[in-house]
């Protein structure tokens, strides 16, 4: 039975591009490694790479030992004589090795040559693994006599850098095996992920497959140009590539091929013409200088110019349903777990959150949706949800709007007050301007109540980010007019300076305030907004100062942020006209952040929340002192306050932390100490 102490030795075959990486591994893990290939020149060029990579990682800091001692655990093999016979040497290295990583070109022949003559030689309990990317781990299998030991270990390009390596179980690969392999590339310093069933593509492929074909899908038919899809990819999804650009980077032909193979083993996926196309043409993205992209030369990469206000255009429901259904078959085949299939698309494909998080997030019932609306667009392609989405749906299993989806979510807790309500979703809280029949108007109940609800969550550990927004069609069309029937100048004042004393606490905060401003923001209701640290809107929000039209001024701030925001003409334009502007304008103005559609506004401002509230607290809290306090004073004073807020966070165990988590290539967990 295969045991991991039992392997000091290990055996990479072919040194291209995935060969040379896995042996680098495998060296800088410890174990002594020979690395084969057809002949020593090929060797020869992929030692160098290990060398140049290696050293690289010396002067990052993040090799322990030498480079040449690192080099010294590797010895090169050459592997075929020439007449193509195996050779002696290879012979040898075989009896001496304790497990063996193939990387050879993706031909079932060569590998089953191969391996048949690894089993020949091989020690007892040798585990065999094949980094293949779609072929059965099953029939690479069955030219050995101990299919059990056979295994897949698929990384990703390149090895050193990626961190996912999916461990794949043929029809006869034993526990002990997995088990083994996954500690193995545990030891590579890798995030093994287990795929129990051996189904092309395994999970990052075939989930990927989707994506992209869906994407291709709804460009070839002309619903959206492939720069509007990219758009909404990189901006709305936050991928780090948008779909065609990421096609193009990592070169047409691979995708391709890649699905080609996976369709003619048994995945059900009608293949979109335009991959076929420009494959047929030659335009295979950044190696020919031209794919859906165009580059200045043959090879030479410049990121793609893709426009910011074209995502809205897209729902990017739309593009993921069909990889959610994906994922929801590989869970309801019992081929990976949940936790599985999101740690894949993380490392493997660089999405900023899990699948099934993505789908908890939209919600179950719009992901449905969106596969009826493909079936209706697309014609006749598979979209039937699968009977797992089915029934989420009809259990009201939607996600986390309702507390469980793929996931469970804690009960949000609510407290209504009597103008707002605080709905406190750990680690971040909203609080929610409430009342809604009055459009949210600020009154004087509201102003105390939102100072005791800012001062409890201040001191409320669990909570790292607060979010504010408004019920109902407002955000807040301003003061409650109504409470100043019959005021005298001196509490109309008073009433001022109590609503600025709000918004100062705001802006002096420990934590960031993120302002989802969900439709009007009028007077007081966007002085409020201005206090906040970001301001997102949905585009359906009017924004403006209308004080002017009742005899007034703006009291609350208003003539003091708005010309820091937007300059002093721009503000005399809006108070002195009271004119209301739209969400797009008010982004043009630079008096909001961010723009979406009104149905995304409370996830986007979610995510943003989450993204912001994994950072460390103090150094939030210092930096948006430094930039509050500096831009108030004069740059020598703010240089001043930043250098000594610098020097103060390294006395901080977030620091610590920080720097550690990055040095292990590990996600920090900061704790505000
Ligand atoms: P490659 O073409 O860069 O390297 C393959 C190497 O194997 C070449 O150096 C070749 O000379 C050598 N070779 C051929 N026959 C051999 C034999 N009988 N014995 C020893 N060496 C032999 O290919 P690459 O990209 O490294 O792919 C290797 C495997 O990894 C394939 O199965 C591929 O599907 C898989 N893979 C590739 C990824 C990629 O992004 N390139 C990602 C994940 C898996």
């Amino acid at each position: 039975m295969p045991s991991i102490d039992k392997i000091k030795t290990i055996l990479v075959i072919g040194a291209g591009t995935m060969g040379h990486g896995i042996t680098e591994l495998a060296a800088i893990a410890g174990y002594k490694v020979y690395i084969a290939d057809i002949n020593s020149e090929i060797i020869k060029s992929g030692l160098e790479k290990i060398k140049w990579s290696l050293s690289k990682l010396h002067e990052k800091g993040s090799l322990k030992e030498s480079v040449d001692s690192v080099m010294s655990r590797i010895i090169p093999v050459v592997n075929t004589d020439s007449q193509g016979n195996f050779t002696k040497d290879f012979e040898n290295a075989i009896k001496d090795s304790d497990m063996f990583i193939e990387a050879i070109p993706e031909r079932l022949d060569l590998k089953q040559n191969l391996f048949k003559f690894i089993d020949k030689n091989r020690k007892a309990d040798a585990i065999m693994a094949t980094n293949t990317s779609s072929l059965p781990i099953t029939e690479i299998a069955a030219a050995t006599s101990a299919p059990e030991l056979v295994v897949g270990m698929h990384f990703f390009n390149p090895p050193p850098l990626m961190p996912l390596v999916e461990i794949i179980k043929g029809e006869k690969t034993s526990d002990e095996t997995v088990s083994v392999t996954y500690q193995i590339a545990k030891n590579f310093g890798k995030q093994p992920v287990i795929v129990k069933k051996d189904v092309p593509g395994f999970i990052a492929n075939r989930i990927l497959a989707r994506f992209l074909n869906t994407a291709c899908w709804l460009a070839y038919k002309g619903f959206y140009s492939t720069l509007e899809i990219d758009s909404a990819v990189r901006y709305s999804l936050n991928f780090p590539m948008g779909a065609f650009e990421l096609a193009d980077y990592s070169g047409i032909d691979v995708f391709y091929f890649v699905n080609k193979a996976m369709t003619e083993r048994g995945f059900k996926m009608k293949h979109c013409p335009l991959f076929e196309q420009k494959f047929n043409a030659k335009e295979l993205g950044m190696k020919t200088g031209k794919g859906f992209y165009e580059y200045p030369k043959p090879g030479a990469y410049v990121r793609p110019q893709i426009p910011k206000e074209l995502a809205n255009k897209v729902d990017p429901v739309l593009l993921l349903a069909p990889a959610v259904n994906e994922g929801a078959w590989l869970l309801e085949n019992d081929v990976a777990t949940k936790e599985d299939i999101d740690k894949a698309v993380m490392l493997g494909l660089g999405w900023p959150k899990g699948l099934f998080e993505f789908a908890d997030d939209f919600g179950i019932d719009k992901i449905n949706t969106a596969l009826k609306q493909l079936k209706d667009l697309l014609g006749d392609q598979d979209f039937e949800p699968t009977k797992m989405l089915k029934d989420m749906e009809s259990k009201n299993e939607l996600g986390r709007k309702t507390g469980k989806g793929f996931y469970e979510y804690k009960k949000i807790e609510e407290v209504s007050k009597k103008t707002i309500l605080i709905k406190y979703e750990k680690p971040i809280a909203w609080i929610v301007l409430n009342r809604p029949n009055r459009l949210n108007a600020i009154s004087p109940d509201m102003i105390k109540e939102l100072g005791e609800a800012l001062d409890e969550l201040e001191l409320n550990d669990d909570i790292r980010v607060l979010i504010i927004t408004g019920a109902g069609r407002a955000f807040s069309a301003g003061a409650d007019v109504t409470a100043f029937a019959g005021i005298t100048p001196m509490q109309a004042a008073i009433f001022s300076k109590k609503f600025q004393e709000l918004t100062l606490k705001m802006e002096f905060y420990a934590k960031p305030i993120i302002i989802a401003i969900n439709g009007y923001a009028l007077g007081g209701g966007l002085e409020l907004s201005m206090s906040g640290d970001i301001r997102i809107a949905s585009e359906n929000a009017l924004l403006g100062q209308p004080e002017i039209n009742l005899g007034f001024i703006p009291g609350a701030g208003g003539t003091q942020r708005l010309p820091r925001l937007v300059g002093r003409g721009q503000s005399k334009l809006l108070i002195f006209t009271g004119d209301n502007i739209s969400a797009k304008d008010a982004y043009a103005l630079k008096l909001v952040d961010k723009v979406v559609p009104p149905e995304r506004l409370e996830q986007e401002a979610r995510d943003l929340a989450l993204k912001i509230s994994e950072k460390p607290p103090l150094a939030l809290m210092a930096a948006k002192l430094a930039i509050e306090q500096g831009l108030e004073s004069n740059i020598w004073a703010g240089l001043n306050l930043e250098a000594n807020l610098f020097g103060l966070l390294f006395s901080t165990e977030d620091v610590a932390e920080g720097v550690t988590a990055f040095l292990e290539k590990k996600k920090p967990s900061f704790k505000g100490k």
